[in-house]
């Protein structure tokens, strides 16, 4: 640690200087001699200096003048006076005055070199804290520098809520123009209720992993939020961290897509409808008899138009769910009924896939419920339940009152749904390419479509699935009237 360590030794005698210098260089030191105070000082002011030996007695300047000028100048330099030995307590006087220690001449060698290495210890170990305390700095002014150059919106808050830490993003996010002091109650920046609710969650439930996202409209713009809890040591939730992002660009283009793609399904349905209906005259001899041929072509029509009407039908749904239209009107609701007319119409269909199609009901509760989203949801889960089920296969729908619910299962016995597909079936057009399945005809939006209804109704769904062994869809709606 000592090695290149470099001593200045102030003394007016010669031999100790020289003395100093063999001793100490031999050891790995760098040294710089000097016989007086003011030859000392104007080295200091050339030459990085770790620890000085100063001696108390010399013509012209002091000892006693000397330190105290460099205890003023090089605060950090500990200084080793030389003394004789009638002159201890004046030594004793300059370490009250801020020498490091000092030492007696004539010197014991070892305590010599051990009360040097000492201080170019304690001169070191400062340096190295001088430096940490110069990294953090460094690293905060960094990290400063990245918050206020990003595009997102940040904005950290202590326990009260205050917000201890904002960037210039967050500030044009909220048009705030003036300087704002802080701590600032998040309020006079952010006044929405549901995230300032997010985050007095995070704060009273002490949440740490968890990352809470939201979609806020502030100002006309659509901002997504995310936040999380602010640990400080020991793990302790100190505060809240959000990070906002301006999404009102892609939410402007994302509703003209929407808005084309309704325009356009719009002016398709009706002339198929037409076409259909042109068609189905044609079937049945109305304009005239057809050859076996003939109808066989126009039969093949009609099944093509109606697959492009289901999606057509199918969009329609989707732009009136996102759109928050879709489930309107809630009345107190039988569902078996509804369940049992669908199961009807679904047997023929069933009867041709070689599925065999049960409906067990032991519910007597009306649900408040939208009847024609409700017969859409189990339309789709159980001709899904259908079509994903082979030859000789089983179709099971239940339903049970339970206390506050009302329990619904599809079950088949199909081909099942691998387990990392599971959490993607809900999505907008996600099918899964299984070759057993290559034959089902379909766009994806079912499942999107039952999913947006059973929420819209505060209910849930559930999927357990087994490649080979079948697939169970549970559904709970909520009895209580809301
Ligand atoms: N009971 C089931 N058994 C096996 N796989 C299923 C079952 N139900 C759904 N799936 C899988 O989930 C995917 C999504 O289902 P979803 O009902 O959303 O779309 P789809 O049936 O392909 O088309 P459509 O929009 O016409 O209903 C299906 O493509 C299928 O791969
Ligand atoms: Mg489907």
């Amino acid at each position: 640690m000592n090695k290149g360590a470099k001593v200045l030794v102030v003394d007016d005698e010669k031999v100790v200087r020289d003395g100093c210098h063999r001793v100490l260089s031999k050891r790995g030191y760098e040294v710089y001699t000097a016989e007086s105070g003011e030859k000392a000082l104007e080295m200091l002011k050339e030459k990085d200096v770790d620890v000085i030996l100063l001696d108390l007695k010399m013509p012209g300047m002091s000892g006693e003048e000397v330190l105290e000028i460099i205890n003023k100048k090089y605060p950090d330099i500990p200084v080793i006076i030389i003394t004789g030995h009638g002159t201890i307590d004046t030594a004793v006087e300059c370490m009250k005055r801020g020498a490091y220690d000092f030492i007696t001449k004539p010197f014991q060698i070892d305590q010599f070199i051990l009360t040097i290495s000492r201080a170019v210890e304690k001169r070191e170990l400062e340096k190295q804290a001088q430096k940490n305390l110069y990294d953090l700095s460094l690293e905060k002014s960094r990290l400063k520098t990245i918050i206020n150059c990003m595009a997102n919106g940040v904005m950290v808050t202590n326990k009260n809520l205050e917000v201890v830490l904002h960037n210039p993003a967050l500030m044009k996010m909220m048009e705030i123009e003036e300087e704002l002091e802080s701590p600032i109650p998040i309020e006079r920046i952010i006044n929405d209720d549901s995230l300032i609710g997010i985050l007095r969650k995070i704060l009273e439930e002490n949440i740490k992993d968890e990352f809470f996202y939201l979609e806020l409209k502030i100002k006309n713009r659509y901002i997504r939020t995310i936040s999380a809890s602010a640990l400080g040591p020991e793990d302790m939730v100190v505060g809240t961290v959000t990070v906002l992002e301006d999404i009102t660009d892609f939410k402007r283009l994302d509703e003209m897509k929407t808005d084309f793609i309704n325009m356009v399904v719009h002016e398709l349905r009706s002339p198929l409808s037409a076409i259909r209906q042109m068609n189905t005259v044609l079937v049945e001899g109305l304009a005239g008899p057809l050859n076996e041929k003939q109808r066989d072509l126009i039969n093949r029509q009609i099944s093509r138009i109606d697959e492009l009407l289901n999606l057509i039908n199918d969009l329609l749904d989707v732009a009136k769910i996102e759109a928050g239209k879709y489930v309107q009107h809630f009345v107190p609701t039988d569902i078996c009924e509804i369940i049992n007319n669908i199961i009807s119409l679904m047997q023929e269909k069933a009867k041709q896939q070689g599925v065999e199609l049960i409906f067990v009901c032991e519910n007597k509760e009306p649900v408040p419920a939208d009847p024609d989203s409700i017969k859409e949801v189990f339309s789709n889960l159980i001709s899904n339940a259908i079509n994903y089920s082979l030859d000789g296969g089983k179709v099971e729908v239940t339903v049970k009152g339970l206390k506050e619910y009302v329990e619904i299962k599809v079950s088949d016995t199909g081909i099942g749904i691998p387990k990392d597909e599971v959490p993607k079936i809900f999505d907008k057009f996600y099918r899964v390419k299984d070759p057993k399945a290559r034959h089902v005809k379909g766009t994806g939006l079912g499942l999107y479509i039952v999913k947006n209804i059973i929420d819209a109704h505060k209910g849930s769904i559930d999927v357990e699935s087994e490649v080979g062994k079948g697939t169970t869809f549970r559904i709970l709606l909520p009895i209580a009237t809301r």
